[in-house]
């Protein structure tokens, strides 16, 4: 789990689970190009690692925009000279409501981020590892990616494109040295857990959040540093045999339908 002398590159890094992955690569040797439309966020990222003695530069980037993903390539590339991690990560959660009743721009806005702007950094990024013969990418989707949330249609479906995407790309460079993998977090404590808190009780979104974490046989949220572990290890030769694999990090919820445990408390 040491990545002396490497390089991570990592969209969405300015919050949450990004940021958090990318001060622990930093904290574990990697040179990290931090990517984020958030540019005051990105900056703070890449200042906490400067400050603490790790190598870092921000690259302001909209991951939906060609344009702006080639730039972010060509950013990490001119820093650092190689891309060796890649954390495909940068999504939005939409809105909640029913299918029959979703909006069409939110719709599109939802699928653009979390599918096309994962899409477009596997386009741009597996020539660079394709061309160095090794890499390793770890695309974020979530539990979503394998289970329903009813009330999240538009998050959904993004997140099961993304383990789409993570098997036919894992596929198609096996050969070349090149892993594809997928992380798929359940509730995680960050912006966008307290968002969909919110948006189901604006009047009293706490009440959310205690009654998600009882739910989850963890009985908590998830942090952004246990994510952050688990795409470090899918990202080092210790997961040398690991690629177009889906990684759950969720305190048991999809392993147990999300019931609560009947079992007495201990
Ligand atoms: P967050 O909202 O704290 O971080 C997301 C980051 O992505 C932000 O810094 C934001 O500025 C950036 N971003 C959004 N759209 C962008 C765009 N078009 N171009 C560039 N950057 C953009 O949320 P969090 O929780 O850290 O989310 C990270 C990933 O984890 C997302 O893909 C999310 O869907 C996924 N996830 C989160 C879970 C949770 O409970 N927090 C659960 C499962 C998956």
């Amino acid at each position: 789990m040491q990545f002396d002398g490497k390089v991570a590159l990592i969209t969405g890094a300015a919050n949450g689970i990004g940021r958090a992955t990318a001060l622990a690569f930093a904290a574990r040797g990697a040179k990290v190009m931090v990517v984020d439309r958030d540019a005051a966020g990105a900056e703070r990222t890449a200042g906490t690692i400067q400050q603490q003695a790790g190598q870092a530069r921000f690259h302001v980037s909209d991951v939906t925009k060609s344009a702006d993903v080639q730039a972010y390539v060509k950013a990490a590339l001119d820093a650092f000279g190689s891309i060796d991690c890649f954390f495909n990560n940068a999504g939005i959660e939409g809105k909640v409501a029913p299918v029959a009743e979703y909006d069409e721009a939110v719709f599109d806005q939802v699928i653009g981020i979390n599918v096309k702007g994962v899409f477009l950094g596997l386009r741009h990024v597996l020539p660079v590892m394709l061309k160095q013969k090794s890499g390793a990418v770890v695309n974020t989707a979530s539990v979503a990616g394998l289970v329903a949330t009813p009330g999240m249609s538009a998050y959904v479906a993004s997140k099961h494109a993304v383990i789409g995407l993570t098997k036919a790309a894992a596929g198609e460079v096996a050969r070349s040295g090149v892993r594809v993998n997928a992380v798929c977090p359940g509730p995680i404590d960050t912006r966008m857990i307290h968002s969909l808190e919110g948006q189901l009780n604006p009047a009293d979104p706490a009440s959310v959040g205690a009654r998600y974490q009882a739910a989850l046989p963890i009985g908590r949220y998830g942090t952004a540093e246990e994510v952050a572990n688990v795409v470090l290890f899918l990202c080092s030769d210790l997961a040398g045999n690991v690629t177009g694999a889906q990684y759950v990090v969720d305190g048991g919820r999809t392993a147990t339908g999300g019931s609560v445990t009947a079992m007495p408390k201990s």
